[in-house]
């Protein structure tokens, strides 16, 4: 979707800002003992609230309103019985639609009593996905996105999922553009139109380099592989000259 009209742009900040309602309301309810499936109850009820539909359930038929995604499952996890406990690190990643306008958002969590090594990683992936934000300008190379991803993995010592990458939203789920890298890859030569709205989501891990499928296989549920603690962050955002505007926030 590009962005013409500030009534485009009012629309996709409705559909952003309930996106990042229904992340935040699940993840302040994480705890030990809370089940996958009572988070994604969570993110639900926030969408009905709202009128909006979860878009992978209605583009993918996607068991589920949001991918709740613990430990060793990198991304797309089904939410279903699994109970969380103490130390997991969960992923809940929110799509949704609104009067025919989707936006994308995603954040991982340590569940307390955290290892300071995943709460750094937490932290660590927060920023990553800023690095990238920080390199969006319309006119400018999608190019730079993955490279200022990629310098601040190499510095800080971190790996990058080089296989799941960022995307066009807006008219829907997975729109135009496509396979936005978000790690350093010589052969994005594509540039950023102005109003173009894409998200931003690296996965940074602590050794993984590829999501894969593994047994028993649902169609949906990806791995880390090398399996290694891994965490996503994901802002939908709307390329200008000046930078990017992230539409998924509260
Ligand atoms: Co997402
Ligand atoms: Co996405």
């Amino acid at each position: 979707m590009t962005i013409t009209t500030e009534d485009e742009l009012e629309a996709l900040k409705a559909i952003g800002r309930v996106c990042a309602i229904a992340r935040d309301k699940a993840a302040d309810a994480l705890r030990p003992g809370i089940t996958t499936a009572e988070l994604d109850a969570i993110v639900r009820a926030v969408l009905s609230e709202h009128g909006a539909r979860s878009a992978p359930e209605i583009t993918y038929g996607f068991p589920g309103a949001s991918c709740i995604s613990v430990n060793e499952v990198v991304a797309h996890g089904i939410p279903g019985d699994r109970v969380i406990a103490a130390g997991d690190l969960v992923n809940i990643d929110v799509s949704a639609e609104l009067n025919g306008v989707f936006a994308d958002t995603g954040a991982s969590f340590i569940v307390p009593t955290a290892d300071p090594k995943l709460a750094a990683l937490c932290r660590d992936g927060k920023r990553a996905m800023w690095e990238g934000i920080r390199a969006v300008k319309s006119g400018g190379a999608f190019a730079d996105i993955g490279n200022a991803i990629g310098a601040f993995a190499k510095k800080h010592r971190y790996t990058l999922i080089e296989n799941l990458a960022s995307h066009g939203v807006g008219n829907s789920l997975h729109d135009e553009p496509s396979e936005i890298s978000t790690w350093p890859d010589r052969k994005e030569r594509r540039r950023i139109t102005d109003g173009l709205v894409f998200t931003v989501e690296p996965f940074l891990s602590l050794g993984a380099r590829y999501a894969v499928d593994a047994e028993p296989e649902d169609g949906f549920t990806l791995w880390a592989e090398p399996e290694a603690p891994t965490v996503q962050f994901e802002h939908t955002i709307v390329a200008t000259k000046r930078g990017a505007l992230v539409m998924t926030t509260v």
